[in-house]
């Protein structure tokens, strides 16, 4: 029997990454950030995935909570916010419990409910995948989080698809890869995955040599599409 398998991209995909420095921002005192934080977020965000393809590329691998403080701390100085060591502390911990996006819980229930089996394969490093996963309550409805730190190499190094493969021994065809992230759908597709790049924003699909099977607004109808694979 053919094995059916969800694999999704953690920050981004299920987790909005824009929601530490949006409740940041609504919190007292925040009148600096109220008037940058979406500035800010969208800095750390592009900072944060720059550095992880550098470093993949030179060898150079730290976890993904390092370079999500070093990006942290470039868009801070970027937005002229440095300095301000009681905002960098709130918006790390607020990373550490962002928001899942709403659709999230009854879409993984769903699946689970279809007989399907789910995981996260994640830059994230275990600590940081495990509090987010806690905060938003997902954990019984997930059969794995795989994070990169396993093979030390962000995506869309291949090594990080092949955790998937070696954790529930199926091979690519299986796999229904999901990801807001248009490179890490197109990395995916590369590999092999059938892919679906969630397009949040209604972007452009990048122009890589992969494109993603499918593209839908968000992750409601991921259940139907994986059922009937
Ligand atoms: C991840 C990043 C790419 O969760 O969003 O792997």
């Amino acid at each position: 029997m053919t094995i059916r398998i969800a694999v999704f991209d953690a920050y981004g995909t299920l987790f909005d990454v824009a929601a530490a420095a949006r409740r940041a921002a609504s919190e007292p005192n925040s009148t600096a950030l109220a008037t940058h934080w979406q500035a800010l977020a969208q800095i750390w965000r592009d900072k944060q995935l720059q550095y992880t393809w550098l470093r993949a590329i030179t060898g150079a691998h730290t976890d993904f909570w390092h370079v999500t403080t070093e990006a942290l701390d470039y868009a801070l100085e970027a937005t002229g916010l440095g300095g301000d060591d009681a905002l960098r502390s709130r918006l790390l911990a607020l990373y550490r419990e962002l928001d899942a996006y709403p659709e999230v819980p009854a879409m993984l229930q769903a699946l689970r409910q279809a007989g399907l089996r789910s995981a996260i394969l994640s830059n994230g490093s275990p600590d940081m995948l495990q509090a987010a996963v806690e905060t938003a309550g997902l954990g019984a409805d997930l059969d794995a989080i795989l994070s990169v730190e396993s093979v030390g190499v962000f995506k869309p190094d291949s090594r990080v698809y092949d955790l998937v493969g070696e954790h529930f021994g199926c091979n690519r065809s299986d796999v229904l890869f999901v990801s807001s992230n248009g490179w890490d759908a197109a990395g995916a597709s590369g590999y092999g995955f059938e892919t679906v790049w969630v397009n949040r924003a209604g972007l452009p699909v990048d122009r890589l040599p992969w494109r993603p099977a499918h593209v839908l607004p968000d992750l409601t109808r991921i259940p139907e599409l994986a059922s009937t694979r």
